[in-house]
């Protein structure tokens, strides 16, 4: 393994270029290799098992290709398959978790709200965190069926999403929350939505931040880190349709992207 290597990352389908995006503007030197498993989203409404399988099956594809990391860019995953990951495979695997601890740390009003997959909320992963960190606030977990395909289809602003949003935002303004943590990499897509919905006192926590922050400091640890005068680039597979994933990224990035088949039909291969 050296540094020139390819960083892995992967999601359920299109969200986890919310994350890819800040690694791009953090790391712009590495090669990304970014797997959208489309053909398998949304895994928030998927037992657990299958997404362990999936999870392990689109990593081991990432380590022919050389990834020297890989980064779960995708909460429902890390919270069902990152410890099965860290088992299996030996290079440094980087998970998202929601923001609790510093959703805690800035409310005033003591109540935080989560937006997630109903997957992450009823983890044992999110239970343990809500122990560790979320003791001192009122913490809202708010599951959200549908709301990551409407950013799988592209759709950021339009009806569907404005009343799915309408419904899931509704329990947690009632209780005065002042801080909502986007505990779905999906959902940082819909953040100007959510944020007309919300109004400008709620802050709205993203943790991709925090997960580029933890890939460069492991990184740099392992001196794995891309040289300074590499050009960097990113390559995208995906297990759906090619060219209709192509078409919503293209959109959700503002640029042209290809993608290219993901050589896997199967969770179990
Ligand atoms: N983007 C994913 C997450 O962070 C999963 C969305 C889904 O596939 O349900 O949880």
């Amino acid at each position: 393994m050296n540094s020139n290597h390819p960083i892995g990352i992967f999601d359920s389908g299109v969200g986890g270029l919310s994350v890819l995006q800040r690694i791009r503007a953090d790391l712009p030197h590495e090669m990304l290799l970014y797997v959208a498993d489309s053909g398998h989203a949304p895994y928030g409404d998927k037992p657990a098992d299958f997404i362990t399988q999936r999870a392990a099956a689109i990593t081991r594809f990432l380590l022919e290709q050389g990834a020297k990391a890989i980064v779960v860019a995708c909460n429902t995953a890390t919270a069902a398959a990152i410890a099965n990951l860290r088992r299996q495979f030996s290079i440094p695997i980087i998970g998202i978790e929601p923001a609790v601890k510093p959703a805690v740390a800035i409310t005033r009003s003591g109540v935080i709200g989560i937006l997630a997959t109903g997957q992450t909320v009823y983890s044992a992963k999110f239970a343990d965190l809500i122990d560790r960190h979320g003791q001192q606030a009122r913490v809202l977990a708010q599951p959200c069926p549908g709301l990551a395909d409407c950013v799988e289809r592209g759709d950021l602003n339009g009806p569907h999403p404005t009343t799915l949003l309408n419904r899931y935002l509704q329990p947690l303004l009632s209780q005065n929350i002042d801080t909502l943590v986007l505990g779905c990499t999906h959902y940082p897509f819909l953040k100007p939505l959510i944020k007309r919905l919300i109004g400008p006192e709620i802050t709205i926590i993203d943790p991709s931040a925090a997960v580029s922050k933890q890939l460069y400091r492991r990184l740099d640890e392992l001196k794995l880190l891309a040289n300074p005068n590499a050009p960097g680039g990113e390559h995208y597979f995906t297990s759906g349709c090619a060219e209709y994933t192509a078409q919503v990224i293209s959109r959700l990035l503002d640029r042209t992207v290809t993608l290219e088949p993901l050589p896997l039909t199967s969770p179990l291969h």
